[in-house]
């Protein structure tokens, strides 16, 4: 190996592996094709953001209803994923659920073809799919069945539906919608680096997808919105979170729900959610789950080398909130961000490398195999 290229970047931190017009993420702003998080979080649902990734551009009013058409056309599962969704023990985590149940819902794929067109379609029916079989088994999870989906309405409405069989108020709904749409994209993060490269082979788009599931369920990626918010369930006082905190940080522990690989003066998709928070908090009258949350968060953003809460620490306050159990969390992120995958996908194969990188050799030298009975 030349001496140049025997550089290792662990984590590949500060590589660039690849162009995208997606997304920028950077210090200063996070876009989405252009737009602002902050704008779009504020002036548009969920539906209006996975067009907006999967087609390029924002919608216009006949195209959104076009989207949520579409949408209620691919509701509702096939009963050889009910079944397989029946047959799952009842322990096992629903990222993993979801993971096996994405794949045999592609064994009855109802887009044809591999085509851009086809594509895009299948981008939007792997969003209704996903959203269906974590609605299912929650349901199923609490001893009732999985109910037809309502038509017209927008993706959050449609999902808090699904979960709980009645209207959903308007505060869920638009809380709901705002953080699918913080969790909608994020350029190379970790599923997405998965999805670009299993999309790089040439695999198909589902294959990508329930490659990233796998990527996402970890607790130092999207996992972590379950992990923070499990964390401030722990603690019955601010005082028993502040007291635990300290000696965690000193102990140079890792506080789930902080740090971020690029953000190093935090995230602006925490910043716009820790705002709903307070105002649900409020509005729920759960101040003292804010004086934890704020308890655990002081030290760490106050101490000498500050580490900044990211998206999933308010995130899990946020759903918990809304009623949600924390093992739907990370779901509720995947149902989300495989707008941004299926865009991903759709980018990498049409101006494709596969991705290969090289390693450095640390192991034994050259040596020859020895007899079995000399081993
Ligand atoms: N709690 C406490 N310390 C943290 C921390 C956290 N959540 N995140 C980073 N640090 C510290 C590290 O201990 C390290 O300190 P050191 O330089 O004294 O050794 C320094 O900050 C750099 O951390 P490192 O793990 O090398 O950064 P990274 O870029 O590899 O990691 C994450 C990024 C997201 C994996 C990391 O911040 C983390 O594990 N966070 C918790 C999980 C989480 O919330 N994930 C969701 C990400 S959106």
């Amino acid at each position: 190996m030349s001496p140049e290229i025997e550089i290792a970047k662990p984590g590949l931190e500060g590589v660039v592996a690849g162009d995208t017009a997606i997304c920028c993420v950077d210090q200063g702003k996070l876009l989405y094709r252009g737009y602002p998080i902050s704008e779009l979080a504020e002036k548009t649902a969920f539906g209006e953001v996975a067009y907006l990734l999967i087609y390029g551009e924002l919608p216009t009013a006949a195209q959104l209803k076009w989207i949520r058409k579409q949408w209620s056309e691919f509701h509702g599962l096939r009963s050889e994923v009910l079944n397989t969704l029946r047959m799952i023990p009842a322990g096992v985590p629903m990222m993993s659920v979801l993971r096996t149940c994405i794949s045999m819902a592609s064994h009855f794929d109802p887009v044809e073809g591999q085509e851009l067109d086809s594509l895009k379609r299948r981008a939007v029916w792997l969003l209704a799919v996903a959203s269906d079989i974590v609605t299912a088994r929650y349901r199923l999870l609490n001893g009732k069945e999985p109910i037809k989906p309502q038509t017209g309405v927008s993706h959050a409405h449609q999902m808090l539906y699904s979960f709980h069989g009645t209207e959903p108020d308007e505060l869920s709904v638009r809380l709901l919608d705002m953080t699918l749409v913080l969790y909608a994209e994020h350029d190379f993060n970790a599923s997405t680096f998965t999805n670009r490269v299993v999309a790089s082979t040439a695999s198909d788009m589902t294959s990508a997808t329930v490659s990233a599931i796998g990527a996402l369920k970890g607790p130092l990626h999207g996992g972590a919105n379950e992990e923070a918010i499990n964390l401030i369930l722990r603690f019955k006082s601010a005082e028993e979170a502040g007291a635990w905190v300290n000696e965690a940080l000193a102990n140079k522990e890792k506080i789930m729900g902080f740090g971020h690989r690029v953000y190093k003066h935090g995230d602006h998709r925490a910043v716009i959610l820790e705002r709903e928070m307070r105002k649900l908090a409020a509005v729920k009258g759960r101040q003292d789950l804010v004086a934890i949350y704020d308890a655990i968060k002081d030290p760490v953003v106050n101490k000498e080398h500050p580490i900044y809460p990211n998206v999933d620490y308010p995130c899990g306050l946020v759903y918990y909130l809304m009623g949600l159990p924390p093992d739907l969390y990370t779901p509720l992120f995947a149902c989300s961000r495989i707008a941004g995958w299926c865009a991903h996908y759709i980018e990498q194969i049409q101006n494709n490398r596969l991705y290969r990188p090289l390693s450095r050799y640390i192991g034994p030298p050259l040596r020859s195999v020895p007899p079995i009975e000399k081993r």
